[in-house]
């Protein structure tokens, strides 16, 4: 298998031309950081958006959806935060005129001195073998405890100038740490600068600023204006929770990495309304239940990871990631935050309206605190597509890519193929064809020799190809592949249904709720 770089190029190349994932507007040379949804794509983001709505709304009693509008009242972003703290520290290289983000910068350099930590670890266990005691090694090590020591004070300077806005001391750090720019390798940097992230445009036909809107740079703040609206109309009562599927916005500065961070990118958000105090309690449920979720799609377990923030958002008394190993490393798929009432008390404050919740068993009136799990579709895309794809040598020498997409988001979810194109065989495959059209979304084909055939339903990840031949005309019988094993069964045409809809459950199902 390619090195890590390398495979993600050559999951980028495969995405494209297999119809799963397009550069916006390249006819017109592309833009960066936006993407579209090919025929492929658009199914396997519509499966998984699915999945999660199912996950979220249709298997917990207590949580109900919403589709909130993009555009919002100018006032929500001020009260949110977002005008004045939606900010990234951005530095620029003035030889090569990069721009990059100085906490990247410097969060890119601890990663290096992690790496080194590890391999030392790594080498210890090479000589040492089955006597290797890895705990009392980290502990005693010399190396291990300096560049540990050094991660440590890196990291308490580099957040409390962070947290301070003391950015004259963020570029200190990068100058002292002698991080220099992976383009033009120079030390030669500007000033490190706040770029906020919104979008703004104008509403109806005069400009100026009393016109300006935002496009949402979350979608969790279309949940928090309409907590009230929902509760009442919903008789909900607390805890409960509200969800959403959308799009946002974000002017990345630092745009790369493919659909990874985009500026026009969706997000799956779920706000879960507590009684105050008992935030954390719920903090932890929706942080075990998240994983839970993420490991019933079929990837295994080693591949997610948690990380607690140090640096919390300006919203957040606790938070944490799940990271996903993508072929870029571990980064973040999905957020757990606990936004306190931080959301509802500053809208009830701007707005001059009350959010408050009666709770009957209390006899008292609050504002609820939140749980918040935040998705990114797109990166959820990702991690199925980083995760699927596959480059297997075969038994007769030839070499076949397969995307192991877990079946029940797969694109397409069986191929009906006729094995030649006459002797009424396309015949026949059009009336399975016909059964199975309105349950599962399925391709016909009857091009090429069938072995090609196979390759290219193994490519978009279709889990089964049902083949029709002449033996089909006499006894109804069908041969059905399996796309991972390759395995071929003979069956009657009866049990395609019942073997396809056995593959897609899921085996997901909440813990109960506290
Ligand atoms: N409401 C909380 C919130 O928006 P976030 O950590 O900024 O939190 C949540 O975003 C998720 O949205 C991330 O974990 C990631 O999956 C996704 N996301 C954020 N920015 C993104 C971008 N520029 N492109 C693609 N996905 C993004």
């Amino acid at each position: 298998m390619a090195n890590n770089e390398e495979l993600f190029k050559k999951i980028i190349s495969h995405a494209k031309e297999y119809g799963f994932v397009f550069p916006s507007s390249e006819i017109y040379d592309g833009m960066s950081a936006v993407y579209d949804y090919g025929q492929y794509g658009v199914e396997l983001k519509n499966n998984i958006r699915e999945c999660w709505w199912k996950a979220m709304v249709q298997y917990h009693e207590n949580i109900v959806g919403l589709d909130a509008a993009i555009f919002m009242h100018p006032t929500v972003w001020k009260a949110s935060g977002h005008v004045d703290a939606f900010n990234d520290p951005m530095i620029d290289n003035k030889d090569s005129k990069k721009r990059y983000r100085a906490d990247v910068l410097v969060e890119d350099y601890l990663a290096k001195l992690e790496e080194k930590v590890e391999k030392e670890v790594d080498k210890a266990a090479g000589r040492f073998g089955e006597a290797f005691n890895e705990e009392q090694y980290r502990n005693t090590s010399p190396k291990v405890l300096e560049y540990n020591g050094k991660i440590k004070d890196i990291k308490a300077r580099f957040y409390t100038a962070l947290e301070r806005g003391d950015l004259a001391d963020v570029k200190a750090l990068i100058e002292e740490l002698g991080i220099v720019c992976p383009l033009s390798g120079s030390r030669n940097w500007t000033e490190v600068r706040q770029f906020n992230l919104m979008f703004s445009t104008q509403l109806g036909s005069v400009s100026g600023e009393a016109n300006s809107v935002y496009l949402r740079p979350e979608t969790a703040q279309g949940i928090f204006v309409n907590f009230l609206n929902v509760q009442k109309s919903g008789r909900m009562k607390i805890p409960f929770g509200i969800a959403q599927t959308g799009k946002a916005f974000r002017n990345e500065i630092v745009a790369r990495q493919f659909i990874f961070r985009m500026r026009e990118f969706e997000q799956m958000e779920m706000q879960f309304f507590v009684r105050p105090g008992e935030e954390m309690k719920w903090y932890e449920y929706w942080k075990s239940e998240r994983m839970r979720w993420h490991h019933s799609l079929g990837i295994p377990a080693e591949k997610y990871r948690f990380h607690d923030h140090e640096k919390l958002a300006h919203y957040a008394n606790a938070a944490a990631d799940i990271e996903f190993e993508f072929a870029i490393g571990f980064k973040e798929l999905e957020g757990i935050h606990s936004r306190t009432d931080f959301d509802l008390g500053n809208h009830q404050q701007y707005s001059g309206k009350k959010l408050q919740y009666f709770d009957p068993e209390l006899n008292e009136s609050y504002v609820p605190y939140v749980v918040e799990t935040s998705i990114g579709l797109d990166r959820t895309f990702l991690a199925i597509l980083s995760h699927a794809y596959t480059e297997e040598r075969l038994e007769d020498g030839s070499e076949r890519v397969v995307m192991r997409i877990p079946p029940m988001l797969a694109p397409i979810k069986a191929a009906v193929l006729p094995l030649v194109k006459k002797d009424g065989l396309p015949e026949k495959a059009r009336e399975i064809m016909d059964s199975l059209m309105f349950d599962y979304l399925c391709q016909y084909d009857e091009k090429d020799a069938i072995g090609r055939r196979y390759r290219r339903q193994d490519a978009i990840g279709t889990p089964y190809c049902i083949t029709v031949d002449h033996q089909t005309l006499t006894d109804n019988t069908v041969t059905i592949r399996e796309r991972d094993s390759m395995k071929q069964d003979r069956i009657s045409i009866e049990e395609i249904a019942d073997i396809i809809s056995k593959r897609l459950k899921t085996n997901y199902k909440p813990l109960p709720a506290m």
